[in-house]
């Protein structure tokens, strides 16, 4: 188990003063000048040695993403941060603005200086109204220490911090959404390339990051690359917030080494199963968008991205969603094709269309009503509709389908079965 000493967040569970006179005797804001007068160079340097990956779900390494900001640039910079949070299952980044904010607007300093930019915009979900309040609040008081704002920190540096409400779309967490809706526009992502670190925010330069990633920068640069790596193994170091709800005995928000077994994450900190282990039937590990797995596969499986990718699925956002035998399976996973329907922002034909057509056959797969053929047939869609779309919104959207089909056919099969030989009967009755 991770010992207190090794937590990035200390104020998960918001024990503690949030403010920033809190916030300082925890030891944020403390030592960030000297950090800054390292300069970019370094700054990027040891984040790269850290290994860290960002956190909103893909995982590219961020001191790599950090580099690719241009060193000199005759156009503003600017830093984004992602705080729309919308995957469900996911409320990790919700606990740091709510509980550690002037951790993450520290991160946006020091980010700031790793990418030479003047500006960091955060952009929050507009749901998380006290949150929002909360960041706000941090963000003044940061201003008043002069920790932000001209001469950050007395280092030299200018940096502006800003918070931004969102209104409440999935699709605005994708990044190049979030810049379209952070402009003034409607939410649709943009066609990449080119990537937003040469054409981004007001067609800027500009790197978009998670909160959580952003939030964990400076305890790298603290602590150094060599502790944080220290945590986990090569490719998937450090330490993450792991999101455990559905039918466990004590749902939790948890910070935790990378590559923890999923067994001993959710035995130790939630409490276990509800009814046993015995009695699990799946667990979506990475928030809604990842493929489940089966409670065969569960035990041993490290929570990280290449043990999670070699099963055929992924860390995404590490919200786990535990499942156990009450589960109707099926219905389920046709439920979340139900709320990706619904996100869909309608720019591509695949999404659009493909997403509405993956629903309706899922809520026949349900009930039963329909044919062995058509497994096949949906999994055949799914893979259609797979990559051909301008964001990852519709990969998200099949990938759930395609792991039910692949662990559970043989149920899906089966109640097809039982409807084909019940339901002719019922109709007559
Ligand atoms: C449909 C969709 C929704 C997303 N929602 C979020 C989100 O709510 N928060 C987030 O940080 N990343 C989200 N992402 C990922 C972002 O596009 C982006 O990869 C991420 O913010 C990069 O940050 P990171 O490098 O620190 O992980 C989403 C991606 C897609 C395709």
């Amino acid at each position: 188990m991770l010992a207190d000493r090794d937590r990035v967040f200390t104020n998960l569970y918001g024990e503690y003063d949030w403010r920033l006179a809190g916030a300082r005797a925890r030891g944020d804001w403390d030592g960030t000048r000297e950090i800054i007068l390292k300069g970019r160079d370094w700054i990027v340097n040891e984040v790269k040695e850290s290994g860290l990956r960002g956190r909103g779900g893909a995982g590219f390494p961020t001191g790599l993403k950090w580099s690719f900001m241009p060193k000199a640039s005759d156009r503003p910079t600017y830093l984004v941060v992602n705080a729309d949070e919308s995957e469900p299952g996911t409320c990790k980044d919700r606990d740091i603005l709510r509980n550690d904010p002037h951790k993450l607007i520290e991160g946006c300093v020091l980010a700031g200086v790793g990418m030479g930019v003047c500006a960091a915009y955060i952009y929050i979900r507009g749901e998380f109204y006290n949150e929002a309040q909360r960041v706000q609040a941090a963000i003044e008081e940061a201003y008043e220490a002069g920790l932000v704002g001209k001469n950050a920190c007395g280092s030299g540096y200018d940096i502006d911090v800003y918070l931004h409400r969102g209104a409440g779309a999935y699709i605005c967490g994708e990044e190049t959404g979030l810049l379209e809706s952070l402009e003034g526009k409607k939410g649709q992502p943009r066609l990449k390339p080119p990537f937003p670190a040469a054409v981004g925010l007001y067609g800027c330069p500009s790197t978009v990051n998670n909160v959580e990633t952003i939030a964990t920068s400076p305890a790298i640069l603290k602590r150094g690359a060599a502790w944080f790596s220290s945590f986990g193994r090569p490719r998937n170091t450090g330490t993450k917030i792991f999101c455990i709800s559905g039918h466990v005995n004590q749902p939790c928000n948890v910070e935790e080494a990378m590559s923890i077994p999923m067994r001993e994450l959710i035995e130790k900190h939630a409490g276990g199963v509800r009814g046993g282990w015995d009695n699990l039937m799946a667990v979506i590990p990475g928030g809604s968008s990842t493929p489940c797995l089966p409670a065969s596969i569960c035990g041993e499986v490290l929570m990280d991205f290449d043990a999670l990718v070699a099963e055929k699925t992924g860390l995404g956002t590490a919200a786990l969603i535990v499942m156990d035998k009450s589960t109707d399976i099926i219905r389920a996973i046709s439920r979340l094709s139900a709320f990706y329907k619904h996100e869909s922002c309608g720019q591509c034909t695949p999404c659009r269309e493909g997403l509405g057509w993956v629903w309706r056959v899922m809520e026949r797969m349900v009930a039963g009503n329909a044919t062995a053929p058509e497994i096949d047939m949906l999994q055949e869609v799914t893979k259609e509709i797979e990559g051909h779309t301008i964001c990852a919104l519709a990969d998200g959207a099949v990938w759930p389908v395609q792991g039910l089909i692949r662990h559970f056919k043989p149920e899906m099969q089966r109640r097809i079965e039982e409807y084909r030989t019940t339901a002719p009967r019922q109709a007559a009755e």
